[in-house]
């Protein structure tokens, strides 16, 4: 009798648990904060991973190959599974290496595991690691609040080492790659879930209150009432055939989103530099690329001239003050105007595939208050031959959403969402789960 109803009881008990286990609830969106760290200007993340579940801190990494995380020092987990040499885990990831592990078994050292390359590309260092899953729960979106938390309980990421996280934020454990891979976050969260292969960043200049990536489609609001998934402007992904990353194998393509730019302006004046830079050659060099790892935007050294150049001289009457690095032009700020956009300054255009689609830069995004009395031009020489010309850094791509779309291969930018009187700081993350 007491058997029994013991029996009944854990049967009830097994019944519930999968019920709570197994729910029909398939997201549409998930939703990540993101923060932005005053000492290292990185955007700072956050992932609940492994059995049992602990906040992971991550630096977001826009072009990165895949999530990953250091398993040197203080990875316990009893959910964690390196990929076996050759099974489907390896082939997906295109880690067709095969590696042993002479020290005793932990995560991050056994036998018969692919690898791959973990880097830190804030610092461009980079060191083999194994490939392995573990659990990562999320908070799932309707695209106006947080809503259930649901789980990927085979999320493939990277092993890194605790060496590999010099130069990254205090606190932060590994780097959450968005990049145009088959196990990028965006690609693994879509796949899961089933949901469009699109996703969107909208990161936020203040370093108190939480920007927002969104995994999967609009709507994705910010208060008051602005869905910032309407009314964006679309340009082509362009696809780097050749690997941008520290350490690659040949025939490996970038994971790093390149746009088109096909000339600047600035007040509306074209700036007179070498176009050929702006494409990309056969061997993967030039380009416009997209970084979350460079806080202000890197120009190739004679595209810096000339833009520095052209900007000083639609601003002749207002007097310059010593340039403050890493910058190159500055400006007494009280000479210059504020508006809803930013400092009253000439626009910067990126002309993008046809003269008609630009992405217009205003002052919130060009300009950086170095302190009270100054302001400069927040863009910063790259030198002579670097491998892409332009890279848009992360200051001119706060307050802006970016939604990436692979399926399409294209993105589709907002400009500044101070313009309709929000800012990426509004994504309402009180949960109504
Ligand atoms: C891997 O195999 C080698 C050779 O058999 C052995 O010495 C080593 O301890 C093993 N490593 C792990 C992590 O099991
Ligand atoms: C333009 O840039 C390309 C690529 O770096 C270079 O080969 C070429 O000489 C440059 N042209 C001029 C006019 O400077
Ligand atoms: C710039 O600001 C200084 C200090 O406020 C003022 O004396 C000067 O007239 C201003 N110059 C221009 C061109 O606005
Ligand atoms: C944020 O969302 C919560 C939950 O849906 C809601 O109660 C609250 O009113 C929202 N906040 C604002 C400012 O609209």
């Amino acid at each position: 009798m007491a058997y029994s109803s013991l029996s009944t009881l854990l049967l009830s008990l097994l019944l519930l648990s999968s019920a709570v286990a197994q729910p029909s609830f398939r997201p549409k969106a998930l939703v990540l904060p993101v923060t932005k760290d005053s000492s290292t200007l990185q955007y700072l993340t956050h992932l609940n991973q492994r059995t049992p579940l602990v906040p992971v801190s991550l630096t977001l990494d826009l072009g990165g190959q895949f999530l990953w995380v250091d398993c040197d020092q203080g990875y316990v987990s009893s959910s964690y599974s390196p990929a076996r040499c050759r099974s489907a885990q390896c082939s997906l990831a295109g880690a067709d290496s095969c590696g042993q592990c002479f020290s005793a078994p932990r995560p991050g050292c056994n036998n018969n595991t692919c690898g791959l390359f973990p880097a830190n590309t804030v610092t461009r260092t980079a060191t083999g690691g194994e490939l392995a899953s573990d659990v990562v729960s999320i908070q799932s979106t309707n695209g106006e609040n947080p809503g259930r938390v649901v789980s990927v309980p085979k999320l493939l990421f990277v092993c890194g080492s605790t060496f590999l996280l010099e130069g990254l934020a205090s606190g932060v454990k590994g780097m959450a790659g968005l990049g145009r891979t088959r196990i990028s976050l965006p690609s693994q969260f879509s796949s899961s879930f089933s949901f469009p292969r699109k996703f969107a960043i909208c990161l936020t200049s203040s370093t108190r209150s939480n920007g927002v990536v969104f995994f999967g489609d609009g709507p994705y609001f910010f208060l008051p009432n602005t869905d910032a998934s309407e009314s964006l402007i679309y340009t082509p992904l362009i696809l780097n055939p050749v690997s941008t990353a520290a350490v690659f194998s040949q025939g490996d393509a970038s994971s790093d989103y390149f746009i088109g730019v096909k000339s600047i302006k600035i007040n509306e004046k074209r700036v007179n530099i070498n176009t050929t830079l702006l494409s990309i050659d056969s061997e993967g060099v030039g380009g416009t690329k997209i970084s979350t790892v460079n806080p202000y935007t890197v120009l190739e050294s004679s595209i810096f001239k000339a833009v520095t150049e052209a900007f000083a001289q639609s601003l002749s009457k207002i007097p310059k003050v010593e340039a403050v690095a890493p910058f190159g032009l500055c400006f007494n700020s009280k000479n210059i105007s504020s508006t809803r956009v930013g400092p009253g300054v000439p626009s910067i255009d990126l002309v993008l595939q046809s003269e008609s689609v630009f992405w217009r830069i205003f002052g919130a995004n060009s300009m950086v208050q170095v302190s009270d009395e100054v302001l400069c031009l927040g863009f910063v020489d790259g030198g002579v031959n670097p491998r892409t010309s332009i890279v848009i850094g992360g200051y001119q791509i706060e307050d802006n959403l970016l939604q990436f779309d692979l399926a399409r291969s294209r993105l589709g930018f907002s400009s500044s969402l101070l313009f309709r009187q929000t800012t990426c700081a509004n994504f309402n993350f009180t949960s109504n789960a």
